[in-house]
Formats: C-alpha cells, structure tokens, sequence
C-alpha cells in the first residue's frame, strides 16, 4: 500500500523535535532529522513494506509534518524503489537514514554517476543546487527527510543515452519516478 502524501492535514499532533520558526540551514537540518531519527516513538508506526506484488502502486512515504517553513517524509524503500534524477528547486535538504541502506547518485555529465551506499544510522544534507537520485539499497529500508522551505515544486530529469539532460517541473505531491526522454514515466513505484 502507498499512502500518498496529505498536505492538508499535517501530523500537528506529534510532538516533534523543536523548530526555529524560520528557514532551516542544511547543518541544521541535519540535526533536526538526526534528533527525529532519535525518537521512533514519533514516526515508526508509520513504517511499512509490502510485498512487490501488493504494491504495484509504488513507494510508500508519509508526509509527517509541513508548515511554512519544513516538511518532513518518511520513505520506506525496497530494492526496486528510485526516484530518478531530480532537484528540489528551492528546497536545502536532510536526509537520516535509520534502517537498512539507500544509494545516491549524483549525475557526472558524460560519466558515470557518483555513487555512495548510506547505512543505517547516517546523514547528509545538501542544498538547492542538488541534483540526485535515491534507491533502496536493501529491501527494508527506511529515511526520513527534512526540507526547508518547504517543498512546493521539484525538478523532474531523463538523461537520454548519449549524456543529453532534459528537466520537468513537478508538484512536490507527485511521486517521484524514472522518467523517459519524453518525459514518460518508466517504471511506477518509487
Ligand atoms: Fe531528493
């Protein structure tokens, strides 16, 4: 099952880790999520990894919080889970990886992508000049990430086979997916 995620009912109820009132910085959004990933009690109700054949529907990620100046995701990721090449427009973001491990690759034109495995209990945080891809390493997984200001749009990329880079913008609700150099979704799933 996939819950999408529902901006209009943020998860007021939870007792997160305090926030400034303003724009996070990335180091501090580093520390916000790592200080989350510190209290499961918040946030692993909310883990959940269906089997491939029960979720042809794709991810399952929940918006935990959002206000006017962070949201923040669960992602529970398998092996067959990538987002695809994107940016987050305006957003700095933190990333904690708190069971199993995630693969990002950055893009490296008319190269191979830079790649590293983050294991469980690691973190990174990057700005809005970011451009990445995230995969489950293992089945099993789970992230919880950080965006400030808020996510609102995001860009979406294909790298056709000869390095040509081509970018949609897309709603921050969508759920991020490989796409064809026409802008087509290749797989459904996260
Ligand atoms: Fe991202």
């Amino acid at each position: 099952m996939t819950l999408a995620p529902d901006a209009s009912h943020p998860r007021d109820d939870l007792e997160l880790p305090e926030l400034p009132g303003r724009t996070l910085a990335e180091a501090e959004l580093r520390d916000w999520v790592e200080r989350l990933a510190a209290r499961p009690e918040l946030w692993r109700h909310h883990v959940a990894h269906d089997s491939a054949r029960e979720r042809a529907g794709g991810r399952h990620y929940v918006s935990l919080h959002r206000d006017e100046h962070v949201d923040v995701w669960l992602l529970c990721w398998d092996t067959v889970d990538d987002t695809g090449w994107h940016d987050h427009d305006t957003s700095a973001g933190a990333v904690v990886v708190t069971d199993g491990a995630v693969v990002e690759r950055r893009p490296r034109l008319g190269g191979e992508a830079a790649s590293r495995t983050v294991p469980a209990g690691r973190s990174f945080a990057f700005g809005p000049d970011h451009i990445h891809r995230m995969s489950g390493a293992v089945d099993g997984s789970v992230s919880i990430h950080a965006y400030s200001p808020p996510l609102w749009r995001m860009g979406q990329y294909a790298i056709s086979d000869d390095g040509v880079m081509r970018r949609w913008s897309v709603s921050y609700a969508d759920e991020l997916r490989p796409v064809e150099d026409d802008g087509h979704a290749l797989v459904s799933g996260p």
